[in-house]
C-alpha cells in the first residue's frame, strides 16, 4: 500500500515520463450500504494503455470484464466502462453481499485493488414487553425493549417523559443468521402515583437509521389510594352564616362519592347540612354545629380520610369606622384590603390541618387587624382635633391682636376704651367667622 501510494506520488511529479510504467494502477474505495440499498463499486485507472479491467466478488467470481457481464445476477449492473473506469452497481444489497470485492487491471503482472463492501443491518421496530396496566402504586414494573436485525448491534435508550433513564441493563445476542444482533434492555422500577400518565419510551439509535431513531412507547397507568383535604369557604364562621366545606379528594380510580360525617356519626341536621358531590354546605350556622367533620374517600385501592374542626363564633359587633370622618375614606379602604388578605391566608392554613388549636390561633391575625383599625381611627381623630385646635387658636389670636392694637394707639384709658369699642365692628366681623 505504502509503496503504491509512493508510486502514485512519484507519477504525479514525473508525469508523462513514467506514464506507461507506474500510472497504470487501479484505485477503489470501501463502500458502506444499508441492507436493501444500492452499492456502487468504482475502479479507476488514471493512465491506461487500453488494458482490460475486471470486478470480482468475495467468492472470486467475475462480475464484469470490461463492459461484459460475467455473472448472472440481475441486481448487478454496469454503470460506466471506459479505459479509465469500470463502475458497477449492486442493488437490493443483502447481508450476504458483504465482503471484499476486487478490481483487477490485466497488466503484466496483474495489478489489483480491494474494496470492502459493508452492509448495515437495519434494526426492526422495537417492541416493549412486560407491560401491565393498570399497576398499583408501590409495585414493580419490568419493561423489556427488544429489537432484532441490527448490524452492528443497535443502541437502546430509555426515557420517561423525555427524561433519560440511565444505567439500564443491556443485552446483546447474535441472531440466527450469525450476522446481525438482537439487543434488549430491561427497565425495572417501582411505580408511584407520579408515574400515572407518564410516557415511557424505548429509543433505538443506529447508523442505518439516518438519525431518525425507532421508538416504542407505553403510557403508564398507576392506581393509588385516595388523598383527601378539606377546604372551608370561610376561616371565621359566625352564627347565622353559611359555610361550604369542600372535600378535595384525589386518587385513581377517582374516589366518588365521598362520605361526610360529624363526630363519628351521621350529619345531625339534613335540613341545614346538605352534601352535594364533594361539598358539605351548612347554612344558618348555630353554635350547636361545633364539632369534628370528617370526609372519607374510598376507591378500590384503599381509603383515606381527614377531619375539620368547626367552631362557630359569635356574630362580631365590631363596626368599621367608615362614617367617623370623611377624610378617613382612604384609610378605611386600606384596612379592608388587609382584612381580606389575612382571611385568605388563614383559610389555606386551616385546610391543611386538623388541629383545632390552629383554628383558635387564627383569631390572632383578626384581632390584630381590628387593633390596627382602632389605632388608625384614634390617630386620625387625634389629628383632626389638633388641626381644629390650631385653626381656632389662629383666629382667636388675630382677634386679640386687633383689640390690643386699638388700646395701644390711645393716649389715655378712655380713648383706649373708645378705640376698643370702635374696633368692636372688627370684632363682630371676626365673630361672624365663628358662626
Ligand atoms: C450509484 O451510481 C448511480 C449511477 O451513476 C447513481 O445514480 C447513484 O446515485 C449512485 N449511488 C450511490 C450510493 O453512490
Ligand atoms: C486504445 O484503443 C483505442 C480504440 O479503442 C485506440 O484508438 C487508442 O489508440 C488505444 N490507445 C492505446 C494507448 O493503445
Ligand atoms: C477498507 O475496509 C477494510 C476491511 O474493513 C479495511 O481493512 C481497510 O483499511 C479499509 N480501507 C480503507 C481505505 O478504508
Ligand atoms: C392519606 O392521604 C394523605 C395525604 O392526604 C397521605 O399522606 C396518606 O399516605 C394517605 N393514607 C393512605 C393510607 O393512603
Ligand atoms: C341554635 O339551635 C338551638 C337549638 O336547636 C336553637 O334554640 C337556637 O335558636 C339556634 N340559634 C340560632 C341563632 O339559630
Ligand atoms: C362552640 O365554640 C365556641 C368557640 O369555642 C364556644 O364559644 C361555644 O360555646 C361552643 N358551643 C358549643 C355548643 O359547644
Amino acid at each position: 500500500m505504502i509503496w503504491g501510494k509512493s508510486f502514485i506520488f512519484l507519477f504525479q511529479i514525473c508525469g508523462t515520463l513514467e506514464k506507461h510504467f507506474q500510472g497504470q494502477f487501479p484505485l477503489t474505495q470501501n463502500v458502506t450500504v444499508v441492507e436493501g440499498g444500492t452499492a456502487n463499486l468504482t475502479c479507476r485507472v488514471d493512465q491506461n494503455d487500453n488494458t482490460s479491467l475486471q470486478w470480482s466478488n468475495p467468492a472470486q467470481q467475475t462480475l464484469y470484464f470490461d463492459d461484459k457481464k460475467a455473472l448472472r445476477d440481475n441486481r448487478i449492473e454496469l454503470v460506466r466502462a471506459s479505459w479509465h473506469e469500470l463502475s458497477i452497481s449492486v442493488s437490493d444489497v443483502s447481508l450476504s453481499d458483504e465482503g471484499q470485492y476486487t478490481c483487477s487491471l490485466f497488466t503484466m503482472p496483474v495489478k489489483t485493488s480491494k474494496a470492502f463492501l459493508t452492509v448495515l443491518g437495519v434494526p426492526e421496530k422495537p417492541q416493549i414487553s412486560g407491560f401491565i396496566s393498570p399497576v398499583i402504586e408501590g409495585e414493580r414494573m419490568q419493561l423489556t425493549c427488544k429489537t432484532s436485525g441490527s448490524k452492528p448491534a443497535a443502541d437502546i435508550r430509555w426515557f420517561k417523559n423525555d427524561k433519560e433513564i440511565k444505567d439500564v441493563k443491556y443485552l446483546k445476542e447474535e441472531d440466527a443468521n450469525r450476522r446481525t444482533f438482537t439487543v434488549s434492555s430491561t427497565l425495572d422500577f417501582r411505580v408511584d402515583r407520579s408515574d400515572d400518565g407518564a410516557v415511557v419510551s424505548c429509543r433505538v439509535d443506529h447508523e442505518s437509521l439516518n438519525s431518525t431513531p425507532q421508538i416504542a412507547m407505553q403510557v403508564l397507568e398507576i392506581h393509588y389510594t385516595p388523598s383527601v383535604k378539606i377546604i372551608p369557604s370561610s376561616s371565621w364562621p359566625e352564627e347565622g352564616q353559611l359555610i361550604v366545606l369542600t372535600c378535595e379528594s384525589k386518587g385513581k380510580p377517582l374516589p366518588e362519592p365521598v362520605l361526610w360525617t360529624k363526630d363519628g356519626g351521621e350529619l345531625p341536621d339534613p335540613e341545614r347540612m346538605v352534601v352535594n358531590g364533594r361539598d358539605l354546605t351548612i347554612s344558618f350556622l348555630n353554635k350547636t354545629d361545633n364539632g369534628t367533620y370528617r370526609c372519607e374517600a374510598t376507591n378500590p385501592i384503599g381509603q383515606n380520610s381527614t377531619e375539620y374542626v368547626l367552631i362557630v363564633h359569635d356574630v362580631s359587633n365590631t363596626l368599621l369606622p367608615t362614617t367617623v370622618i370623611p377624610s378617613l375614606t382612604t384609610a378605611t379602604v386600606t384596612t379592608t384590603v388587609a382584612l381580606t388578605t389575612s382571611t385568605t391566608t388563614s383559610a389555606t392554613g386551616i385546610s391543611s390541618t386538623r388541629d383545632p388549636n390552629a383554628l383558635l390561633g387564627q383569631t390572632g391575625p383578626d384581632h390584630a387587624v381590628i387593633g390596627g383599625i382602632v389605632a388608625v381611627v384614634v390617630f386620625v381623630t387625634l389629628c383632626s382635633i389638633i388641626l381644629l385646635g390650631r385653626y381656632l387658636a389662629r383666629h382667636k389670636g388675630t382677634y386679640l391682636t386687633n383689640e390690643a392694637k386699638g388700646a395701644e394707639d390711645a393716649p389715655d384709658a378712655d380713648t383706649a376704651i373708645i378705640n376698643a369699642e370702635g374696633s368692636q365692628v372688627n370684632a363682630e366681623e371676626k365673630k361672624e367667622y365663628f358662626i
